[in-house]
């Protein structure tokens, strides 16, 4: 007979923007939780570096340590609930969790992206639940959406806003409220950028993101090393400004495509028209655009970092493993499946439209060249536009080509910024549709 357990005991590891969310909502709904799903949820223990800290969450001293085995170790923790962040210790943290019997909820997009592998494997070892909602999206129900709401469907494509602090940024500079470094530090303020907000600014955040969705998405391991990445810290005012001009709205972008020859994915600044359903996703709003083959185009929107909404990511995990351990269900991890491989494509063998802009001596003859050189490399040219003309000084001249390879753009890119009429290495910005 199944012994059903009423009360599932926490342990909650990190006590930082999204712990504190976790505690706050556990303590604030509780009793909802319980009344809606028949399950209590208890914290037993809360983990963290500092005792010291001064803490906007008010838990019981009796509760928080310093030392994760004291987590790891209590047999009334069920779920131990990782919010800490990074590759390590989390990584081994997490692995010695399962081997002790424990379910794992995370919102470690760095981990599961750079380890996944190991640690799906783990999970599924021990037969416990890995839940990781909250990891992608921050309140967006994406995961659950991919693997269960569409588990019927082939997705094809997808394009996804998943970062937040990119996104304000962006926002701020598209709407020329503040500038880069300042729409930076509001985001840092807000608790949305990562500890080391390098990894939000150069775009990879937003990489390990996509390798957690390409997983699920396209059933796949996913090399995150091999992922083409660039963030928006090179971004200039003067291209979102060009941007704006010609329709279109620049934002940082997470591509993922099945293709014959691969799995297209990448990371970087994509112009998009300004009627594209992700053109008016401001601010720290997440959205996610897919193809699945039976269900057609969906969007996903919504807050994409941050305390509550990541949170409550976090505690719908919880509430999710936790009825499971009430009514006796097998947890064996439905996360994994064995690995099958796809080759990733190097950037040089994907296929867009783009923005160049060319910074030239404003002389006759020169933009008759650069057309030439693109021309002889297969890239055709949608339209022109020069943008003012100066005399003595140099002046943008933007072009907007045709779908081209990748490495066709470079090998003309080579040629063309070789020469003495071109003044600064040239501007490339990728564009969809
Ligand atoms: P914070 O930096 O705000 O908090 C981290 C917490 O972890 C702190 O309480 C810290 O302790 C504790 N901690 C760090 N290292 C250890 C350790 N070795 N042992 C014990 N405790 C430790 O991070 P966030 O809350 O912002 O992020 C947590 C995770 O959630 C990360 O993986 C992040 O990527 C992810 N995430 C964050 C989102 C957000 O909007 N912030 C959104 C989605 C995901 P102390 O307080 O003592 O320093
Ligand atoms: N730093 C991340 C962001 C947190 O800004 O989107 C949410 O994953």
């Amino acid at each position: 007979m199944t012994v059903r357990k009423k009360t599932i005991g926490i342990g909650l590891l990190g006590l930082g923007t999204v712990g504190t969310g976790v505690f706050n909502i556990l303590k604030s709904q509780a009793a909802q939780i319980e009344k809606k799903t028949g399950v209590r949820l208890e914290i037993r223990k809360i983990c963290v570096r500092s005792l010291k800290k001064h803490r906007a969450a008010r838990a019981s001293s009796k509760v928080i340590t310093t030392r994760v085995d004291d987590i790891l170790n209590d047999p009334a923790v069920d779920i131990l609930v990782e919010l800490i962040g990074g590759i390590h210790p989390a990584k081994e943290i997490l692995l010695k969790a399962f081997a002790a019997g424990k379910h794992v909820v995370t919102a470690n997009k760095a981990l599961l992206a750079e380890e996944g592998k190991v640690i799906f494997l783990q999970a599924a070892r021990h037969s416990r639940s890995l839940g990781f909602e909250a990891s992608v999206c921050g309140g967006i129900p994406i995961i659950q959406a991919i693997r269960e709401g569409l588990a019927s469907n082939e997705i094809s494509h997808f394009l996804g806003i998943v970062n937040g602090t990119c996104n304000s940024i962006l926002s701020a500079m598209t709407q020329g409220s503040v500038n880069f470094e300042t729409a930076l530090r509001q985001a840092q303020e807000k608790g949305y950028a990562e500890s080391d907000s390098r990894l939000d600014v150069d775009g990879i955040d937003s990489a390990h993101k996509l390798a957690v969705l390409a997983r699920l998405a396209f059933r796949t391991e996913v090399d995150f090393r091999v992922i083409p990445v660039e963030g928006i810290r090179s971004l200039s005012a003067l291209d979102i400004q060009y941007a704006k001009e010609l329709g279109y709205v620049i934002k940082l972008l997470a591509i993922g495509k099945k293709t014959n020859s691969g799995l297209d994915l990448r990371v970087h600044p994509t112009m998009l028209p300004t009627d594209h359903p992700l053109a008016n996703v401001w601010g720290v709003y997440n959205a996610v655009f897919l193809h699945a083959d039976q269900a057609g185009d969906m969007l996903f929107y919504g807050r994409g970092a941050g305390m509550l909404p990541t949170a409550s990511a976090v505690v719908g995990d919880m509430i999710e493993i936790a009825k499971k351990i009430h009514d006796g269900v097998s947890s064996e991890s439905v996360f994994y499946e064995p690995p099958q491989k796809r080759k990733v494509l190097p950037i040089g063998e994907t296929v867009s439209k783009y923005y160049l802009r060319f910074q030239v001596a404003d002389k006759p003859g020169v933009l008759g060249r650069i057309a030439q050189t693109l021309g002889r490399n297969g890239i055709s040219i949608l339209s022109v536009h020069q943008k003012e003309s100066h005399p003595t000084q140099s002046v943008p001249v933007v072009i907007l080509t045709y779908q081209a390879r990748e490495s066709h753009l470079r090998a003309a890119l080579r040629m063309i910024d070789a020469q003495k009429e071109v003044k600064e290495k040239t501007v490339v910005i990728r564009v969809e549709k």
